[in-house]
């Protein structure tokens, strides 16, 4: 029970688990870090965060970057992981919370897969353990019959444990967390016994800003985690280059037979999130009412694939406006009344006076958006 041992996944899956995807980059950089490692850890701090910023080996190995952003909040979050304290990444949806939790456990401990998803219903025996039915019915109450959960097994493993949307559990179930994170140990009262944590062992919830004041975390619990908030990004280039390392990634897993090339694409896409989600265009020139759906890189990454597919299986295989018209209408007008009155203004003050921009004009103009109808 030392070592982590995910199952080795079929070759088709449809995604892979950090660690396996990742898994030539891992060893690279585990070959070549001579950093000292805190106790079960797989990599160094250093490397940790190389392999989240990306970079170059000295054998010549190409780290690809997982997060583009701050390299200090990386090793904010990496340096809280390697001490007794948790880690809480906080932020509005669609900021790498999730992506960066994956990341961070695969390079620490190679398993990403000790996860608690996080919901109001999520009850206190998925954060500590269970238990089998029919083996406690015969024989009573017995290590065999224990199943542990995520954080139970990370303890035992000295790995780390990941909680998703921590704030949507309610707030008796979030509090079983506090004996785990100052105690180190999950009392087992039914076997009068308990488990103490194995050095290596810690948490790296997520939690989503917008959820916040639904169950707030406790000032107990808080204070046991350091929090690193993951901003949206800067700059459009950032966001353009976030879309399109994504995008071409998803795109090779679903063998997209698609042109990428049309980086132009992208960058309209994310142009036209930014700016509603900013409530004003790029050139500061024209302030916009903002929707009410949540226009994070995320929905530029769904909208730019989809554009992919479409391109591939219905059009020349070249994204063009046509491919991603559809599913920017989407992304922006979730409520049909209010935000279809909010696409059209922009697209007639924005879009309609781009010259450049007459093609999506006239692609998100043929779909209508519901406000004319
Ligand atoms: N700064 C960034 N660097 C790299 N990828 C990013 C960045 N921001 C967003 N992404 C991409 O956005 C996608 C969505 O991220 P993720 O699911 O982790 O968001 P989240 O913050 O967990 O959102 P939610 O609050 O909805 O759970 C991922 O594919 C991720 O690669
Ligand atoms: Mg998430």
């Amino acid at each position: 029970m030392t070592t982590p041992s995910p199952t080795t996944p079929a070759d088709d899956v449809l995604r892979a688990h950090a660690e396996y995807e990742y898994a030539a980059e891992l060893a690279a950089l585990a070959a070549a870090d001579d950093r000292p490692r805190p106790p079960r850890w797989q990599l160094s701090p250093w490397a940790v965060t190389t392999y989240l910023l990306g970079g170059t080996l000295t054998d010549g190995t190409v780290i690809t970057p997982k997060y583009i952003g701050s390299r200090r909040l990386m090793e904010i979050a990496v340096a809280s992981l390697a001490t007794d304290r948790a880690l809480l990444l906080l932020g509005v949806p669609g900021t790498a919370k999730s992506w960066v939790s994956e990341h961070l456990a695969a390079a620490i401990s190679g398993d990403s897969t000790l996860v608690v998803q996080g919901t109001a219903g999520t009850t206190e025996e998925a954060i500590r353990y269970g238990w089998n039915y029919a083996s406690l019915l015969a024989a009573g109450p017995s290590t065999d019959a224990l199943v542990p959960g995520p954080v139970m097994r990370a303890m035992r493993t000295g790995s780390l444990a990941r909680i998703e949307e921590l704030t949507r559990i309610p707030a008796d179930v979030q509090d079983s967390l506090i004996t785990v994170l100052s105690e180190k140990t999950l009392p087992i009262p039914e076997l009068d016994s308990e488990v103490q944590a194995r050095r290596g062992f810690n948490v790296i919830a997520t939690a989503n800003d917008r959820d916040k004041g639904v169950n707030d975390l406790s000032s107990a619990l808080r204070r046991r985690f350091t929090t690193v908030v993951l901003p949206l990004p800067d700059s459009l280039d950032d966001e353009v280059s976030i879309v399109t390392q994504r995008v071409s990634s998803l795109g090779a897993s679903l063998e997209l037979p698609a042109d990428l090339q049309s980086l132009s694409e992208i960058r309209r896409v994310v142009t036209v999130m930014r700016e509603l989600r900013g409530g004003v265009t790029v050139d500061g020139r024209t302030t916009l009412k903002s929707p009410s759906s949540t226009l994070s890189t995320a929905e530029a990454i769904s909208v730019v694939t989809s554009g992919l597919s479409l391109a591939a299986h219905f059009g020349d295989g070249v994204v063009g406006a046509h491919d991603v018209a559809a599913g920017l209408l989407g992304a922006v007008v979730k409520d049909p009344v209010q935000d279809a009155v909010i696409w059209d203004e922009y697209l007639e003050t924005v879009v309609r006076g781009r010259p450049d921009w007459d093609d999506l004009y006239r692609a998100c103009r043929d779909l209508g958006t519901g406000a004319h109808r």
